[in-house]
């Protein structure tokens, strides 16, 4: 079996042998949390778009694993002086940088690091495009609550057409067997993406759901006027008992009492939405440990 890799960038760009590996180590990471250490080993971070997850569990699970972690501000770095990224990046890597953890709202930075630098890249957020590590820690909570996803019912609810989580998942859970629903305002449909089966409406998508997934309403990448109340009205995870059972997901941020009601948020039994963040150090160790520990065995 593969246990290691040079970068990660995308879903469709690992096997499922690999996934499965990273499962496995994020589960054992999640009872030793310590076991590991790659000490001496430096990790750049690289935020263009603003984050709380996905950087505070890379960085808490950097730590875990005694690595060195870095934080490169863009407004205080030589890029506000005019040098351009890639020089930027042939610096970090020349002082002893081993990997970068990359979020912009492009994959253009992604792409020129892997075409300029020796250095490892994890994608921690391209835009609207790939959130992979996103999608991992949700097939974590995922598999730990279903078991599997195999002929499960996934529907994703809301602002599907800005979320790079959303096109992450579809290709996680497609590889894995699920079945995924999705259901969205007009404005925020996305027809081009394969894989999933779009629903009329929220009821008919929820009836008979294993999880429901809603997500963000993108606000810093919509220029139109969003109607908010249309949205609650028709869209809303609004009581407890229109789930049907559903385990209920969000990746977060949420806007809440507009994807989800506060009510919902406090009472709901099967919400796993702090468990998805949660989870997110173990499996961003398992990451971490595959690209930068790891042996073959
Ligand atoms: N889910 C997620 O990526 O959250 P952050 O933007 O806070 O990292």
């Amino acid at each position: 079996m593969e246990n290691k890799i040079k970068n990660l960038i995308d879903i469709a760009s690992l096997g499922a042998d690999v996934i499965e590996r990273i499962m496995e180590r994020a589960e054992f990471f999640s009872k030793n949390p310590y076991a590991v250490s790659l000490e001496h080993k430096k990790l750049a971070f690289m935020f263009f778009e603003n984050s709380t997850r996905t950087r505070f569990s890379f960085e808490i699970a950097a730590k875990n694993l005694k690595m060195d972690v870095f934080h490169f501000d863009s407004t205080v770095s030589s890029l506000s002086k005019g040098e351009c990224f890639v020089d930027t990046l042939k610096n970090l890597e020349a002082l002893g940088i081993d990997g970068v953890i990359l979020r912009n709202k492009t994959s253009d930075l992604l792409e020129a690091g892997l075409k300029n630098s020796s250095m490892s890249f994890i994608n921690a957020g391209s835009g609207s495009l790939a959130h992979p590590t996103q999608a991992l820690l949700d097939y974590y909570v995922m598999k730990k609550y279903l078991g599997s996803v195999k002929g499960k019912k996934i529907v994703i609810v809301g602002d599907i057409l800005h979320s790079r989580v959303t096109k992450s998942n579809i290709e996680l859970l497609n590889k894995f067997g699920a079945n995924v629903f999705a259901v969205a305002p007009r404005a925020f449909q996305d027809t081009t993406l394969d894989g999933i089966t779009w629903c009329e409406s929220l009821t008919d998508a929820i009836c008979g759901a294993d999880v429901v997934m809603c997500l963000r309403i993108q606000k810093e990448r919509i220029e139109e006027n969003i109607d908010f109340d249309d949205y609650v009205k028709n869209y809303q995870i609004s009581n407890c008992e229109m789930l049907g059972g559903a385990y209920l997901m969000h990746p977060g941020p949420i806007n809440i009492d507009v994807e989800i009601a506060s009510s919902v948020l406090d009472n709901y039994n099967k919400n796993l939405i702090l468990e998805q963040a949660k989870t997110g150090v173990f499996v961003r160790m398992a990451i971490l440990e595959m690209m930068f520990g790891g042996e073959k065995c």
